[in-house]
């Protein structure tokens, strides 16, 4: 558990956070009940993955990586991803023991400010409805819920879970489709 002083800090990511990541990931994966992200993780292919996306206009990555904490000083404990920017997707994770400090507040401010600065008309999400700390982030970030997809995704263990769509327009002002 980290000391109160530590902080982190929110970077763009870079090839050399790659493992960080990875370690990021897994650790989240391995909980099991946040992420669609599962073990055994595919690391090579997500590395690659990740790689490649580092170089798009089109996509952000951002990492918080801890500072003033001798033991954890430089590592990686949280991660978000913004694709595309019609609309724009996110990703996000914080790893377990650096919760509730504000870490998750700031990668998503970063990722919903990237977006907008790309030129993107909104953030969409796919969530699990039980992750309530999630939900009430996105929430207090002005997300709303936008639909809900039952029985939509298969876990490696057969279950198949509901997931909650959520999404941040910004340009409420453009005008929509006609309505029937
Ligand atoms: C969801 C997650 C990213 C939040 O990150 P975090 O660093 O813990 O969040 P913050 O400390 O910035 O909290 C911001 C807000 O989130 C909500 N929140 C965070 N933890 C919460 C909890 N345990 N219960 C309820 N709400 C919670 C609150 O609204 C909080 O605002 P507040 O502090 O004013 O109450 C983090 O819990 C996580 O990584 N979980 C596992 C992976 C995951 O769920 N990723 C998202 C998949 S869609």
């Amino acid at each position: 558990m980290p000391a109160p002083a530590d902080t982190v800090r929110i970077r763009r990511a870079e090839a050399s956070d790659l493992e960080g990541m990875l370690d990021a990931y897994e650790a989240v994966a391995a909980e099991g009940r946040f992420i669609g992200g599962e073990l055994p993780v595919d690391r090579a292919g997500r590395r690659a993955r990740w790689l490649e996306s580092l170089g798009e206009e089109s996509a952000a990555s951002f990492v918080a990586e801890a500072e003033g904490a001798a033991e954890a000083e430089g590592t990686i404990v949280g991660t978000a991803g913004v694709t595309g920017t019609g609309p724009s997707e996110l990703g996000m994770l914080v790893v377990p023991g650096w919760r509730g400090r504000g870490v998750g507040s700031a990668l998503l401010t970063a990722s919903i400010t990237w977006a907008r600065q790309a030129g993107s008309h909104k953030v969409t999400l796919q969530v699990w409805p039980h992750n309530t700390a999630a939900i009430n982030l996105y929430l207090k970030h002005g997300f709303t819920q936008e639909g809900y997809l039952r029985r939509h995704w298969r876990r490696r263990n057969g279950e198949l879970w509901d997931a909650v769509i959520m999404g941040l327009p910004f340009d409420e002002g453009v005008a929509e489709a006609p309505r029937q």
